[in-house]
């Protein structure tokens, strides 16, 4: 049975993007994106789902009197779609404890920086990014890591490093990052959970080798 993807979204969604095209290369191995689930409902995710054929649910933050609330919501669904692993793709609420309780190891983000460098409450977006080069950084890049309540600090899966350039700008970066790392390493990440080679123990995640197929 393939596993049940459900990508968290809030805004332009090219993460997104990057799991529907590896899905259509056939890359996401034994996974299917099921559902895609947005914090803003008019977010061009939504629209790059419909796109795909993929159906798409909007979860507006303002409609929910604490994050606990809209996490619970959010978790009904997932169980509802049968959801096997929830992918945070640009997600800009911090979801509560119900999730990760419900979905222990299950639950993966994709930050634009080598964590622990650039990250925590308050990091996100460009200031990633602003922050790197004003610290004065020679690398930067990204992170694919399991998501536990401590915000950005859970296991790390993947991480994938580009050099910074002098004349960079927050915006340049950004999309340095996005296109050399982030659009790799997400799909790449997804494809190992859901070959179930990911194996975590405390902080340390093993990646495990391919299955041989049996004749
Ligand atoms: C990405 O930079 C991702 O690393 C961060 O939020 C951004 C989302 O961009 N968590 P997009 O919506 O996938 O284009």
């Amino acid at each position: 049975m393939p596993k049940r993807i459900a990508v968290l979204v809030s805004g332009g969604g090219t993460n997104l993007q990057a799991l529907i095209d590896a899905q259509d290369r056939g890359e996401l191995a034994n996974g299917e994106i099921a559902a895609v689930l947005s914090s803003t409902p008019n977010a061009y995710a939504l629209e790059r789902a419909r796109l795909a054929g993929i159906p798409g649910f909007s979860f507006p933050k303002s409609q929910y009197p604490t994050a606990q609330a809209l996490t619970a919501a959010l978790v009904d669904k997932l169980r509802e779609l049968r959801i096997d692993l929830v992918v945070l793709a640009g997600f800009m609420t911090i979801l509560t404890r119900e999730l990760f309780q419900a979905y222990e190891n299950a639950v993966i983000n994709i930050h634009p920086s080598l964590i622990p460098s650039f990250c925590g409450k308050g990091c996100y977006g460009l200031h990633v990014h602003e922050k790197a080069l004003e610290y004065g950084v020679k690398v930067s890049g990204a992170t694919v890591h399991f998501v536990t309540e401590e915000c950005d600090a859970g296991p790390i899966i993947l991480q994938k490093a580009v050099e910074v350039q002098p004349e960079d700008t927050p915006e340049i970066l950004q999309r340095r990052i996005m296109e050399q790392c982030e659009w790799k390493l997400l799909p790449q990440a997804v494809a190992l959970f859901c070959q179930d080679r990911l194996a975590v123990e405390g902080r340390i995640v093993t990646i495990l080798p391919p299955k041989t197929q049996a004749m």
